[in-house]
């Protein structure tokens, strides 16, 4: 079996060869080309060529992945081969839509399929383990990285991490196409404060239990094979070196027999949190909390074998963590033959293959949500019209590509324009109007967002006069959200606010499409814009995809994975919010209730939300509560699709627990349905809920089920008022 072999090779090692298992390099740099004379580079050189590596990041390519790969297998002691790290975030080469985006598709088959081709497509060329899926809940639009995430909501979030776990390592870990996932980052990340990344995270037992901690779990029942830790502290303490969560929680109750990898650097990072005296007191503190890979740290190879002689790291942590490490390079079958992910021939078949771009075409469309659409603006005509396309956003090759992509080309996404161009009937006039430009690369440390040059306008408006439509693609560039990414202002950056209200001046016959990483404050438009498209950043098909859904080819069904805020100043705000002791008071003077005096408590766009261009009726809701049915409530409605077209709808079943010894939220979300009707078609839909869907965690840690009369909800949004009751 797996565990005898590792033990077995676990036997012939010393603690050094051991700690090096522990240890992950970064790859960038020439790793076919000569070999690397003084620094950092000859460090790690040195310490692969010993066996003091376990894993690198970043190395991609079959001929680069082969290059480290034959050091590891052939040149070192034991001949023990690297499992070879990367973000295949969204995609590898041909990309997919931001993760945000394809949660708003809640089509669990697709992201599942996916996540499948993401792994097909980044094992050709050498990985064998993604850091991916993030599961960070978060409900503050500010944060950058909520494009990485499933959004808001603790169900949806946690069915979506199992998909995406389920599609990256497939039914078989040891077939070549399916890669290692990495659910991350563990955990409260996506709990910064005030959105600002890498900030303190500062939560209670209630929402660590019950809001953050649910879709880790959820990853790890799916068999996921590695977790990441994260930058932030939560309540004091560094989650790198949190002993609770890692050894009490995930290795303790849940049983986790994968591997930890700290976040980059986030070992030494400890030090400036002011957890950690030093460089070796950061590696004892972290290896002890159980986290079992150092990411470019360099502090385990460095530092555990001195303090193991200490007795300040028991060796039986180091080979617990070992045996971690192995136990996944065996499952991925990396020693039955290092190198069976490295065949040129298939790295050529693969990467950009028909099968991977028809994918993300197919999940670019089902992640477009219609947040608006007025007079049955959408869809557009197909013959005869003059369009006005405007917006650098709109021509833009590289944006919709969105962050982390870095195996990705600059300008191999196809752009709203040249999927507008597939169209013939129509006339289709370009111009930028304003820029939303960042300079090139990813990793630009100043992100320059073009604020005050409005000398396109005029064009834009001369333009516009003459359009029977305008089409704005605005929003934000690709690299505005993602790591590091924060922001303060949710609305449309730069001069695109005045740049869409002096065309709205001229005609107002204007179709919005977003282009954005995270819910925006889009206020003015809701309330002037007759239709409204949210297109996120949807990856090398986004132009393609756009075309189709402006033009009817296809009906948008997505639903809207978090809250938009009306203001920036309502965040962090969420669908499934408590009520608190003086929710809405009736009568227009009261002051003393919990609101604000400048804004409505209300979003601008709920959790859920989605428009199609066909029409649904809920009828019938009915609840059976008998219990009789092994202990669940079944939930049944009548969904009827009253437009004209064929249209696919979420329907979204939520509850209330009415009192609780633990408040609970006005709404939660515990069933969905994607359901494709033709027009005219009615289908009873049944939901079922469990006895623990009911319960929670309490400020204890337990779960418990408590009786108490519950509200059921149903309908295409958590603003649903379709409501029946039943008690527990
Ligand atoms: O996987 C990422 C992580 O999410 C953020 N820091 C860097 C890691 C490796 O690139």
């Amino acid at each position: 079996s797996i565990e005898d072999k590792v033990d077995a090779l676990l036997a012939k090692m010393t603690l050094e060869e051991k700690i090096g298992q522990m240890n992950q390099y970064n790859g960038f740099w020439d790793v076919t080309g000569p070999v690397p004379k003084d620094g950092d580079q000859a460090k790690k050189y040195d310490h692969l060529r010993k066996g003091y590596v376990g894993s690198m990041l970043n190395v991609r390519g079959v001929k680069d992945v082969k290059a480290v790969q034959k050091i590891a297998v052939e040149e070192t002691r034991l001949g023990i081969p690297l499992i070879i790290g990367f973000d295949v975030i969204h995609g590898y080469e041909t990309l997919t839509p931001i993760p945000l985006a394809e949660s708003a598709s809640w089509d669990l088959e697709a992201i599942k399929n996916s996540a499948e081709m993401a792994a097909k497509e980044s094992s050709a060329a050498g990985i064998n383990w993604t850091f991916a899926p993030m599961v960070d809940i978060s409900r503050d639009a500010r944060w950058g990285r909520v494009m990485e995430g499933a959004g808001e909501d603790t169900y949806l979030g946690s069915k979506i991490a199992v998909a995406r776990v389920n599609g990256f390592q497939g039914e078989d870990l040891s077939a070549h196409h399916s890669i290692a996932a990495c659910a991350k980052h563990f955990a409260a990340y996506g709990f910064a404060e005030s959105g600002r990344d890498y900030n303190t995270a500062d939560v209670g037992t209630s929402t660590l239990n019950n809001i953050i901690l649910p879709p880790f779990k959820a990853a790890k029942e799916a068999n996921v094979r590695t977790f990441m830790n994260s930058f932030n502290e939560l309540n004091g303490i560094p989650a790198t070196g949190d002993k609770y969560l890692q050894r009490d929680i995930l290795k303790g109750q849940w049983g986790f027999d994968g591997f930890v990898v700290s976040d980059w650097g986030s070992i030494t990072e400890m030090i400036a949190h002011g957890h950690a005296k030093d460089g070796k007191h950061a590696a004892e503190i972290a290896a002890n909390a159980g986290s079992d890979m150092d990411m470019e740290s360099y502090l385990y190879v460095e530092e555990l074998a001195g303090l193991v002689k200490e007795g300040k790291v028991d060796e039986k942590l180091i080979d617990d963590a070992a045996r971690r490490i192995l136990r996944v390079k065996f499952e991925l079958g990396l020693f039955d033959d290092p190198y069976k992910y490295l065949d040129e021939a298939r790295e050529k078949e693969v990467i950009g293959s028909q099968e991977i771009h028809d994918a993300a075409l197919d999940m670019a469309k089902k992640s477009i949500v219609l947040l608006k659409n007025e007079n049955n603006l959408l869809p557009l005509k197909k013959e005869g019209q003059k369009i006005a396309l405007i917006g650098a956003l709109a021509a833009d090759k590289t944006s919709p590509l969105g962050s982390w992509r870095i195996a990705a080309k600059d300008n191999t996404a196809v752009s709203v324009l040249e999927g507008l161009n597939q169209y013939t009937g129509n006339t289709v006039t370009y111009t930028k109007g304003a820029d939303v430009s960042i300079g090139k690369e990813e990793f630009a440390f100043e992100i320059k967002v073009n604020t005050t040059d409005k000398s396109g306008f005029s064009k834009a408006i001369q333009t516009a006069k003459q359009a029977d439509v305008v089409v704005m693609v605005l929003g934000e560039h690709g690299f505005m959200s993602g790591e590091g990414r924060s922001r303060t202002d949710l609305g449309l950056p730069g001069v695109q606010q005045e740049l869409l209200e002096a065309v709205y001046k001229v005609n107002k016959n204007i179709v919005l499409v977003l282009n954005n990483g995270r819910p925006l404050t889009i206020t003015w438009a809701d309330k002037n814009i007759p239709a409204i498209v949210e297109a996120w950043q949807l990856g090398t098909q986004s132009g393609h995809a756009i075309a189709q859904v402006l033009y009817g080819d296809y009906n948008p069904s997505g639903k809207l994975p978090m809250t938009f805020p009306r203001n920036v100043g309502q965040v962090p705000i969420y669908y499934n919010y408590k009520n608190t002791g003086r929710p809405v008071l009736p009568g227009e003077d009261v002051v003393f209730w919990s609101h604000f005096q400048d804004e409505k408590n209300d979003p601008l766009y709920v959790f859920g939300h989605g428009l199609s261009y066909t029409s649904f009726d809920y009828s019938n809701l009915k609840v059976d509560n008998t219990f009789s049915n092994n202990n669940t409530v079944t939930v049944s409605v009548d969904l009827t699709n009253s437009g004209k077209v064929k249209g696919k709808e979420v329907v979204q079943l939520y509850i209330r627990d009415l009192y609780a010894s633990v408040t609970r939220p006005v709404k939660e979300l515990k069933g969905f349905e994607l359901v494709e009707l033709e027009p005219g078609e009615t289908k009873k839909i049944q939901l079922t809920l469990t006895k623990d869907e009911l319960g929670f965690f309490n400020n204890q840690g337990e779960f418990i089920v408590e009786d108490g009369d519950f509200e059921v909800y149903i309908g295409g949004s958590s603003k649903t008022t379709l409501q029946d009751k039943f008690t527990l």
